[in-house]
C-alpha cells in the first residue's frame, strides 16, 4: 500500500460519487482544508467521475476559507455527482486513456472518490491505471453511503444522520397516529431507503423499545416478506395497541425474490430503482383488514435532512475527508480511510487505512444477531451498534429568513487544456 517514491509538486482532484448525503460536503471540508494546510491545490470533479473524464474540473481555490468551512453545515453535493461505471481496462481503454490525458494534463498527482461500493471499484481501477498506463497517480477511496453498505469499515459517513432522522420521524410519526387511532388511522407505514441492506430500517428500531413501543413491525430486505405472517402481526399490535407503526426498507422481496416495489428503471450500475413499497403495502393492509392507514415515503428527504444530522455522523465524515489527504500525501495508493470501533459505551473510534480490493464490489447487510427470531425487530447487539451513530447534534446557523445558511459555492472552471471528449 505505501509507495517509496512521492510526488512533491502537483494537484488534487476530489471528485464525489452516488447517491449524495447531508454530511458528504463535510468530507469536502476535510480534504480541502487539510490539502490547502499542506499548501496543495485540490480541484474537484463537476459530477464526479464524468467531471474528469470531460476535463470538467473546479478550482476550490478560488473559494474563502468560510465558504469551504461552511461545507460542513450544507447538504448535497457541492461539485455534483454521478452514477457512472467505468468498465474494465479491456473493454474501454479509451476512457482510461482519457482520465490520464486528464491527470496528465493538470498535473493531478493525487485523486480521492468520495462514494459508496460501486465507487470503491471505479477508485481501485483508477488506481490500476498508475501502474498499466505509466502515469504516477495515488488514488484513495473516501467511504460515502447512507445505506451503511461498504465492507471493512464500522459505519459509514452519511449513515448516522439518515439513522437519526429515520428514528426521530418514526417516533414523531407515532406519536401523530397514536393520538388519531382512536376515531381514524390505525396503522402507519414509513418506507426508507438502504437497497439491498436494512441499515436504515434498522434505525427506526431506535425510537422505542419493548412489544409495545414503536416501531412494531420492520420489515428488513434481509428477511423475505411473509404477507401472512406481515398482516397477523399488524392485526395483533392493532387489537393490543390500538395501533401500529410499520417500517419498510425499499429492499424487501417476495419468495420469488422480485422486490415488491421496482419502479422499473435501472441505473448505470445495473441496480434496479427501488421505492414505492408502503402504498403497496397500506394497500394490503386495506384490502386484507380493514384498516385506515397512512404511509410516508420520505425519499430525498431522508438522505439530505441536515437539520437532524448526527454530530458523530458529521465528525466521521470530516475525520476521513482529512486522513484521505493525509495517506494520499503520504504515498498511500489504492486505499480508504475507515472507521473502526473500539467502544461502544463509551464510543470510541479511530480512522485506519483499508485496501480498496476488500471493499470495491461488496455489500455487508445486517448480521443475523442484529435482527430478533421473527425478523420484525432489532437486537440488544443491534441498539448497542446504532445507538452511538446517531448521538449528539450538529447545530446549523439559521438567517433572518428562518431558513438555514447554506453555502452556494462558485465552483469556478479550471481552463480546458485538452480538445472535447463524449463519455
Ligand atoms: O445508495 C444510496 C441511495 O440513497 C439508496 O438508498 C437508494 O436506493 C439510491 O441511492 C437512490 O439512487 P438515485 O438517487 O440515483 O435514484
Amino acid at each position: 500500500m505505501k509507495s517509496t517514491s512521492r510526488s512533491s509538486t502537483g494537484r488534487l482532484l476530489y471528485a464525489q460519487s452516488g447517491g449524495v448525503t447531508a454530511v458528504i460536503n463535510a468530507t469536502a471540508a476535510g480534504v480541502i482544508e487539510a490539502a490547502r494546510a499542506k499548501g496543495v491545490k485540490v480541484y474537484a470533479a463537476r459530477n464526479g467521475i464524468l467531471g474528469a473524464l470531460r476535463e470538467d474540473l473546479i478550482d476550490t481555490s478560488k473559494e474563502s476559507a468560510s465558504a469551504i468551512a461552511a461545507l460542513r453545515h450544507t447538504p448535497g453535493g457541492a461539485f455534483g455527482s454521478c452514477r457512472y461505471k467505468l468498465k474494465s481496462l479491456e473493454a474501454n481503454r479509451a476512457e482510461y486513456e482519457r482520465l490520464i490525458e486528464v491527470l496528465r494534463a493538470h498535473d493531478i498527482r493525487w485523486f480521492l472518490y468520495n462514494g459508496g461500493n460501486d465507487s470503491a471499484d471505479t477508485a481501485l481501477k483508477i488506481s490500476q491505471l498508475g501502474k498499466a498506463m505509466g502515469y504516477d497517480i495515488r488514488c484513495i477511496g473516501v467511504p460515502k453511503t447512507v445505506d451503511n453498505d461498504l465492507a471493512v469499515t464500522d459505519c459509514c459517513p452519511g449513515f448516522g444522520s439518515v439513522a437519526k432522522y429515520t428514528a426521530i420521524s418514526t417516533l414523531e410519526a407515532s406519536l401523530d397516529v397514536a393520538s388519531m387511532a382512536d376515531t381514524s388511522t390505525k396503522v402507519f407505514i414509513l418506507e426508507v431507503m438502504g437497497r439491498h441492506a436494512g441499515w436504515i430500517a434498522a434505525a427506526s428500531g431506535l425510537a422505542g423499545e419493548g412489544v409495545d413501543a414503536p416501531p412494531h413491525i420492520i420489515l428488513f430486505p434481509e428477511r423475505v416478506f411473509d404477507e401472512a405472517a406481515f398482516l397477523a402481526k399488524v392485526k395483533a399490535t392493532v387489537e393490543r395497541v390500538g395501533w401500529c407503526t410499520v417500517v419498510a426498507s425499499e429492499g424487501i422481496r417476495n419468495a420469488e425474490g422480485q422486490f415488491l416495489a421496482e419502479a422499473g428503471t435501472r441505473d448505470a450500475f445495473g441496480h434496479s430503482q427501488l421505492g414505492g413499497v408502503a402504498p403497496v403495502l397500506a394497500s394490503l393492509v386495506k384490502e386484507k383488514l380493514g384498516y385506515k392507514y397512512h404511509w410516508a415515503l420520505p425519499d430525498y428527504l431522508q438522505r439530505s435532512a441536515r437539520h437532524l444530522t448526527s454530530k458523530t455522523d458529521a465528525e466521521q465524515a470530516y475525520a476521513v475527508g482529512k486522513a484521505a489527504v493525509e495517506y494520499a500525501l503520504a504515498g498511500m495508493n489504492a486505499v480508504m480511510p475507515v472507521i473502526v470501533r473500539s467502544s461502544d459505551a463509551p464510543y470510541r473510534w479511530k480512522i485506519e487505512a483499508a485496501p480498496l480490493s476488500k471493499i470495491a464490489n461488496r455489500e455487508k447487510k445486517m448480521p443475523t444477531g442484529f435482527l430478533t427470531r421473527d425478523g420484525f425487530g432489532i437486537t440488544a447487539a443491534a441498539r448497542r451498534y446504532l445507538a452511538p451513530l446517531i448521538q449528539g447534534e450538529a447545530p446549523l446557523p439559521y438567517g433572518k429568513d428562518g431558513l438555514p445558511k447554506y453555502v452556494q459555492l462558485k465552483n469556478a472552471a479550471v481552463e480546458r487544456k485538452l480538445p472535447e471528449f463524449k463519455p
